[in-house]
């Protein structure tokens, strides 16, 4: 008999739930929208009420289309969108502040001072390997201590707590008593030692943390709470959480050094298995956590960017240039191979390997015969170029994927994966199951129970499911990036 395991996959733009078999088939997935706000220019902000309502509904839904009661379910793992910021009351379990995403960069000018100071700068990046931007979460938790009365006195009273997506969920689904989190997601805040793996206090004093916020961090696989009861009527164990893009590492089984994954979902995100060696980018990478078990901790090399289907559902809700997402890979298909349209989807700053939160996005290269179907395939190619761009970072850091596994939301258009081949010169590989996100976390929490045996198990569940060859010729696919490079450079502010 298959053990079920159910997997929570909170994003950015929406909660997901699927249940797997400890065979590695999905039986069952719901999804429930959640939409951030965007109160002022650079803010992106969500409800918290609202992530915790869309994950119960997601939990219930998904039960009911598996047709399986709770106590059917061996255990839960957690993915989440990462970094996003939460800080709420420890005893009634209530934010004093909404969500702050990920994507907000209403602190680039604290991080820019900390930038300013090389030593600050130097010590950020060789402790936590990454760099100060408002994309992680320490100068949001911050931001809020200040700018909520009465928050930093709760704080240093030990009345607040701190959490990623991950830590506030957990704390909710056990009923307010487990106040943990995972090495990966904890990796994501700049106040973590990826070498020594615990809270550093040096970051904490610079950021003005009090430590008595903190989760505790634990495993990828670990034990990390019982479900409350009362929720689904089950103590289902939760043994498993990574943040999203870790997940997907692990759901890609790249589990060997040099193996890279790009999820393509709000943002994209690549990532490289640098093994047991955490290595030091020289251009911009970010140093992160792959996966850590049995206390042993995998590396990877990140380059993240931040606009890729958030680029298309602006191009569909913002501009109304779509019905559907889906219908731009045929709008693209017959737009002029020749267009030299660029967008440069610098909404909230640009990420990886520029790191320039002032920047704001642009169209250049418009024509007077410039249409839709230009400006659509423009979008599509934005994620190819950003993608190129970390490649690039990559080649220059020494490491070459010679082929790519994608996944995600947009991993199934398959203009944007001919072209992503076409504009890497590499191989991109789309697995049988592109649900990679959720089935990390399921993996992980069946590797913590036993139904899942080791990670050769998880290699054998892994299925290629199409693969895209690239044969632009390579002078093409140069002179196109070089446009790209010229028009990020006539945005760019630092
Ligand atoms: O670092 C941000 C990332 O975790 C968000 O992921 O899937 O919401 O684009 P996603």
């Amino acid at each position: 008999m298959p053990q079920y395991i159910l997997a929570i996959d909170q994003g950015t733009t929406s909660s997901r739930s699927i249940i797997c078999s400890s065979h590695g088939e999905m039986i069952a997935m719901d999804q429930h929208p959640v939409t951030p706000s965007c109160p002022e220019n650079g803010w992106v902000e969500q409800d918290p009420e609202a992530i915790w309502q869309s994950v119960l509904s997601s939990l219930k839904g998904v039960l009911a289309q598996a047709t399986l009661s709770a106590a059917q379910i061996h255990a839960i793992g957690i993915t989440n969108q990462r970094e996003t910021t939460l800080v709420w009351n420890r005893d009634t379990g209530s934010p004093v502040y909404p969500a702050i995403v990920w994507q907000d960069r209403r602190t680039a000018d604290t991080c820019n001072a900390i930038a300013d100071d090389p030593a600050a700068a130097d010590y950020i990046r060789a402790t936590t390997g990454l760099l100060p931007d408002p994309y992680f979460s320490a100068t949001k938790v911050a931001w809020i201590l200040d700018n909520v009365p009465g928050a930093r006195a709760q704080a240093e009273a030990g009345e607040l707590l701190f959490g990623t997506v991950d830590s506030f969920l957990i704390w909710r689904l056990s009923g307010g008593t487990s106040h943990v989190t995972d090495a990966t997601n904890a990796s994501r805040t700049l106040l973590f030692d990826i070498h020594k793996q615990c809270w550093d206090q040096k970051l904490l004093d610079l950021f003005n943390i009090p430590p008595a916020m903190l989760p505790t961090v634990l495993d990828c696989a670990d034990q990390f709470a019982e479900l409350d009861v009362s929720l689904l009527g089950a103590a289902i164990p939760v043994t498993g959480v990574a943040g999203d893009q870790q997940a997907a590492l692990i759901g890609q089984a790249c589990f060997e050094p040099g193996m890279t994954k790009s999820t393509f979902g709000t943002g994209g995100f690549m990532m490289l298995n640098t093994g047991t060696t955490p290595v030091s980018s020289q251009h911009r990478l970010l140093t992160t956590v792959g996966y850590r078990l049995n206390g042993e901790v995998t590396y990877a090399l990140e380059g993240s960017i931040f606009m890729a289907g958030a680029t298309m559902q602006w191009l569909r809700d913002g501009l109304k240039l779509l019905d559907n997402v889906a219908d731009s890979a045929q709008l693209a298909l017959d737009a002029p191979a020749d267009s030299s349209v660029y967008l440069i989807p610098a909404f909230t700053g640009l990420g990886a390997p520029y790191w320039d939160p002032q920047a704001r996005g642009a169209i250049l290269g418009l024509t007077r015969d410039t249409g839709i179907k230009e400006i659509i395939a423009a979008g599509l190619l934005s994620v190819c170029y950003q993608t190129r761009d970390l490649q690039c970072a990559l080649q220059s850091d020494g490491v070459s994927p010679l082929c790519l596994r994608v996944d995600g939301g947009m991993a199934s258009n398959d203009y944007l994966m001919k072209s992503l081949a076409d504009i890497l010169g590499v191989t991109v590989t789309r697995p049988e199951v592109t649900e990679t996100t959720a089935l990390g976390a399921a993996f992980l929490a069946g590797l913590q129970t036993g139904a899942f045996t080791s990670m050769n198990t998880l290699t054998q569940l892994w299925q290629c499911g199409q693969t895209f060859e690239p044969t632009m010729p390579p002078s093409r696919r140069d002179h196109l990036y070089a446009g790209w490079k010229s028009a990020v450079e006539r945005i760019r502010c630092c």
